[in-house]
């Protein structure tokens, strides 16, 4: 089906058109006002949604070059993510629900991201170990259709984005810091610094990165009263992201080997880290296992991941299951929403 879908759960405006899985467009607008403070301000990232959100409607539907009296569903994210946010979203979404007259299906961020990989590469297979890395989340799953996945293992605090982030901060670099993490990473030395890979050894798919930030700024403080001279950042930069990465890829091959799955699907803003991607691709080949990633805008908040996932729930479920407008948003994190057990997917 047609689907136009609506992704603004945090600082990224989107809208896409997406036919099964044939993006026709999928325009993104990144709210970069939020870099002065740091972090993403909620109240400055719902205003900027409000703002952007009609333009980016008409240029997703002229990239397409399709119009609104072709589409034939709405998809919308509706958790998890800043209230204020999700609710522009959400509400544009019913605007144009009930003046067209089209079927809404509410769609989890998170599944988006977990399903990224699968519209990336239509030829992987199910079942898959599927890890989410983001900005609000680090998560292994194991996923066994489009419908059903099970959780294996959530961060116990920090995401994995949250470090790179904070730990850009500490360093004076700017926000998001992954992204600059890892180009300054490429000209370092990933063994100049030894930070902590905590739970490596952990025989089980949880994560934690707040220890890692915390360590940072002490060694910070301690070897260089919190201004390090500019030539060793680069030094830190790699041996903080082997630090990172090294976690992550150790926990989710583990879990592959565990669960005798050979397809690996990797998404999420982290998923961008090239040092992931290249280590990861690496030991893939070594083992005879698929990792598939999400192209880099794919991996990214986006609403073709969106599209792609209510596609899929409307073809199962077909639409008059999607006729209900009374849904509402959640800003649920994965820690609270996702109990380690069996889990159908949110709107089945
Ligand atoms: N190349 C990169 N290396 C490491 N981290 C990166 C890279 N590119 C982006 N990131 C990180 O990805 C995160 C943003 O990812 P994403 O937009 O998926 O998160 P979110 O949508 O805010 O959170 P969630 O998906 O959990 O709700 C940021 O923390 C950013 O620093
Ligand atoms: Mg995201």
């Amino acid at each position: 089906m047609l689907v136009l879908a609506i992704e603004s759960s945090c600082d990224e405006t989107s809208i896409a058109i997406v036919n099964e899985n044939k993006i026709l467009s999928n325009v993104i607008s990144s709210q970069f006002v939020h870099s002065k403070y740091g972090g993403v301000v909620p109240e400055i990232a719902s205003r900027a949604h409000l703002r952007m959100i009609n333009e980016i409607f008409h240029t997703s539907l002229r990239e397409a070059e399709t119009s609104i009296e072709d589409i034939e569903a709405i998809a919308v994210t509706n958790q998890p993510g800043l209230l204020g946010s999700l609710i522009v979203g959400a509400n544009f979404a019913k605007g144009l629900s009930l003046k067209y007259n089209l079927p809404i299906v509410p769609t989890d961020h998170i599944e988006g991201h977990i399903y990224s990989g699968f519209l990336q590469d239509p030829t992987l297979d199910f079942p898959a170990i599927a890890m989410v890395v983001s900005g609000g989340h680090t998560a292994i799953f194991q996923v066994d259709s489009y419908n059903h996945y099970k959780t294996l293992g959530l961060t116990r605090d920090d995401a994995a984005g949250e470090a790179f982030d904070k730990i850009s901060k500490l360093l004076g670099l700017g926000y998001p810091g992954g992204p600059i993490i890892d180009r300054l990473a490429k000209l370092g030395n990933q063994t100049a610094y030894n930070f902590p890979r905590t739970m490596y050894n952990s025989n089980d798919y949880d994560f934690s990165f707040s220890g890692l930030k915390t360590s940072f700024k002490y060694f910070l403080e301690k070897n260089f009263d919190n201004n390090p001279p500019k030539d060793i950042i680069p030094d830190l930069a790699a041996s903080v992201q082997s630090a990172i990465v090294d976690v992550l890829i150790k926990k989710v091959f583990t879990a592959a080997d565990e669960y005798g799955i050979s397809n690996i699907v990797i998404g999420g803003g982290v998923s961008a880290n090239s040092y992931l991607r290249e280590q990861s691709m690496a030991k893939a080949q070594k083992e005879n296992k698929k990792v598939v990633f999400p192209s880099l805008t794919l991996s990214m908040d986006n609403a073709a991941m969106i599209g792609f996932l209510a596609n899929k729930k409307l073809a199962e479920l077909g639409e008059v299951a999607f006729r209900n407008l009374s849904f509402t948003c959640s800003a649920n994190s994965l820690r609270a929403k996702y109990p380690k057990k069996n889990r159908v997917n949110s709107t089945l």
